[in-house]
């Protein structure tokens, strides 16, 4: 042990070991101290090392925290050289803006992104961070705290990186200690930065109907923002990135990604600066933002989680979807298989009754579902979306006595039972908003603006939070219900709080989401079997914070077969196939009239968390066999399709007539693969498929879950044969699909 290095760490972390048996103080003292001979008490060199990954910074002769490595795992023994800033370039660039800062005040002449920047009481807004000091809460964490060089902001930074993927969770703690408030403008969670070199910037962008595109960009000078404005995450972009390096591909290649924790208004920006540096920077929005800070207040921003992978983009998303189902979602790290769900919405829209779900109940059963989701249209007056949102309770018209009937009757039939609520909105034309209409987001004197007729109930307040609560919580205990589809269908406008004083106002970003997070987290404790699914008029919530108290999310109103399969493609990058719940519809479908076969759609949706959700009373008895079938197949492989590791053979992107994805199980014992044809031409043949992530020296069964491999092709082979020499599939015509599964013998 280098005593040098003990001041790093507070003299309580010394106490604790001592607590400790002698075997695990000895490995602590490894990990916690075995910093290299480089460190030095004035310029203290810090790292994490986690699964292939080190992630190292340091403290500069100025007293910067600077980063200095983030890539594939070092040895233990090598030292890594303390920061030293980086010079000045000519006169036009500082070396404080030059220098790859951990977290950067805005200050001192910084013209990149700042991670912090603030407004004092006296109009001063120069913010310049030094480190003070460190302390090590456990074998995998680091706490560093940094202050303004003459003002008392302190900025506390959160390090954690998971042992087994290496995966960094880093977020901040902003304190004002000053006489005086001060006003918070910008407010980042962390930044990272890479060396120069040739970079890919892979990103998710959509709209309505049209989530998941994946857009990949050289990195080149300046800035690329990646952002929501809107209170919420929003359809437009995710907040994930992956960035490759040089010519990364999806199997190779040094790659880096990160994904923000945060339901409301966010941005990422990566930016490559005058010296071909890179650095990427998230956290809360800044546009519209100011959170005011009273003597003594606290703001903590969201964690922004970051990894990295030498097994290109692929790699990368299968360190990150196993890294969410073990410790984001709430019920990781082995979260069960989704139930196979029968969702009501495109059947019947908004005209529910009684009689017309028991019906729905009945088709669903017979198929082998296990849970039965009746959606929107049970409450209140509500029979268009011009009505009822906000009057939580049953429309005695259509449910005369109420849910039990129908619940029962899902129950006798073997299912369990799941409903639609969309807590946060509220439509004028509703019991709800007669008596409260102050409690929507709103500028006093200023037109509301609705959208789909409703408008967004300002949640930041503690009596409509209350409020929502208490309904979902009154809804839970009254009634069996297993799981709740959480809608939320329109983004904000007119985002005012006037409850609170001017300079206050602007907290509705911050608290809102928190409250939001904060019911959600109650009802799950006191109801502690219900299940949740993140909806937002399809994939408009759908990041790391709300997946931490859900345990699925709707990726797309768009159901269309063809349309999901690259939908799923770009989804995958970032998310677990485990949440992403995948419904086959009617054909032809109602977006683009496209029609396609029972057998094609179940497959594109075996991909992922399997559902039916199409009008079962108009589906033929040869479709209602075949899904059946499908089903039960289904039930035999789904823990390896949703939570093994996914490989996507051939990607549906940029156009290809042919895509496939193989998803092997934790163990290696089973894989299952899937594969898509929409239109094959010229009698070409299917491309080979070479898998990969099997046990080279085990044998594996090939058995066919629908289609054919073509003739000659061996009943049962090595895995270095399924990966070497590969499977040829006899897929022709238009929109044609076949899924196999290998075994271990
Ligand atoms: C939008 C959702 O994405 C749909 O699945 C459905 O639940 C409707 N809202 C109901 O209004």
């Amino acid at each position: 042990m280098n005593p040098r290095n003990l001041k790093t760490f507070p003299k309580t972390h010394l106490s604790i070991s001592v607590a400790l048996p002698l075997v695990a103080f000895l490995a602590f003292c490894t990990q916690a101290f075995a910093q290299p001979e480089s460190s030095s008490p004035s310029q203290p060199v810090f790292r994490l090392d986690g699964g292939d990954t080190t992630y190292a910074f340091g403290v500069n002769e100025r007293g910067e925290l600077q980063q200095l490595y983030w890539g594939g795992r070092i040895s233990a023994q090598d030292a890594v050289p303390p920061a030293h800033p980086e010079k000045e370039l000519a006169s036009f660039d500082s070396s404080y803006n030059n220098t790859p800062q951990e977290y950067a005040g805005w200050g001192a002449g910084l013209f990149q992104e700042p991670a912090l920047k603030v407004t004092f009481a006296d109009g001063n807004r120069d913010l310049v961070l030094h480190y003070v000091s460190s302390t090590k809460p456990d074998v995998n964490s680091l706490e560093i705290t940094l202050k303004d060089i003459s003002r008392a902001i302190t900025v506390t930074l959160h390090y954690k990186i998971d042992p087994e993927s290496g995966i960094l969770a880093r977020s901040a703690t902003i304190e004002n200690s000053e006489p005086k408030p001060v006003m918070i403008e910008q407010a980042a969670a962390a930044s990272f930065s890479l060396p120069p070199a040739h970079y890919t910037l892979n990103y998710l962008t959509g709209r309505w109907a049209g989530e998941w595109t994946l857009n990949r960009e050289t990195i080149q000078a300046g800035e690329r923002v990646l952002e929501s404005r809107r209170g919420t995450t929003g359809h437009q972009a995710n907040p994930w990135f992956a960035i490759g390096k040089g010519d990364a591909d999806e199997e190779h290649g040094e790659t880096w990604f990160g994904a923000l924790a945060w339901s409301g208004s966010w941005r990422i920006v990566v930016e490559q600066d005058q010296i071909d540096k890179v650095r990427i920077t998230g956290g809360f929005n800044p546009f519209d933002f100011g959170y005011q800070l009273k003597t003594g207040e606290k703001l903590e921003t969201p964690v922004f989680y970051a990894g990295y992978s030498h097994h290109g983009f692929g790699g990368a998303s299968r360190l990150l979807n196993h890294f969410t189902v073990s410790h984001i979602l709430p019920e990781g790290p082995n979260p069960k298989p989704r139930p196979v769900i029968y969702n009501s919405w495109e059947a019947t829209e908004f005209a529910v009754t009684e009689a017309g779900q028991e019906a729905l109940a009945e088709k669903a059963a017979a198929l082998g579902i296990d849970r039965f989701v009746m959606d929107d249209g049970w409450f209140g007056q509500r029979k268009t979306d011009h009505a009822g949102l906000g009057d939580w309770y049953v429309n005695k018209e259509k449910f005369p006595n109420g849910l039990k009937p129908l619940i029962d009757k899902v129950h006798s039939l073997g299912m369990d039972f799941g409903l639609w609520v969309e807590p946060e909105m509220v439509n004028p034309n509703s019991d709800l908003y007669r008596q409260h209409p102050d409690w929507v987001l709103n500028f006093p004197g200023r037109p509301r603006t609705e959208q789909r007729n409703q408008l967004v109930l300002n949640l930041a307040r503690q009596d409509v939070r209350d409020y929502v609560y208490g309904f979902l919580d009154k809804l839970l205990s009254e009634n069996q219900i297993a799981f709740l589809k959480w809608d939320y269908n329109r983004n904000w406008s007119e985002p005012g709080w006037d409850q609170l004083p001017p300079e206050e106002q602007k907290k509705v970003y911050v608290q809102f989401t928190r409250n939001l997070y904060s019911i959600l987290a109650e009802l799950r404790a006191k109801h502690p079997g219900v299940e949740i699914e993140s909806c937002s008029g399809g994939g408009g919530r759908v990041d790391l914070g709300i997946l931490h108290y859900t345990d699925e999310v709707w990726p797309s109103d768009n159901t269309d077969p063809l349309d999901r399969l690259t939908q799923q493609d770009g989804f995958t990058r970032a998310y677990p196939v485990q949440v992403m719940m995948a419904w086959v519809t009617d054909s032809p479908h109602w977006l683009n009239g496209r029609t396609t076969s029972v057998t094609y759609r179940m497959l594109v949706s075996m991909q992922g968390s399997l559902g039916i959700g199409g009008n079962l009373n108009k589906w033929s008895d040869a479709d209602l066999t075949t899904t059946k079938r499908l089903i039960a197949a289904y039930h035999q492989v789904q823990k390896t399709i949703t939570q093994g590791d996914l490989y996507r053979l051939i990607s549906p992107t940029n156009g290809s007539e042919f895509s496939a994805t193989e998803t092997v199980s934790p163990d290696k014992s089973q894989a299952v693969f899937f594969a898509f044809a929409h239109s094959t031409q010229e009698e070409r043949g299917f491309p080979r498929l070479q898998l990969l992530g099997l046990d080279p020296t085990a044998e594996y069964s090939l058995t066919s879950i629908e289609g054919k491999a073509i003739p000659g092709t061996p009943a049962q082979a090595s895995g270095s044969w399924w990966m070497n020499h590969g499977v040829d599939l006899d897929l022709h015509g238009d929109f044609q699909a076949a899924a196999f599964r290998l075994d271990r013998k």
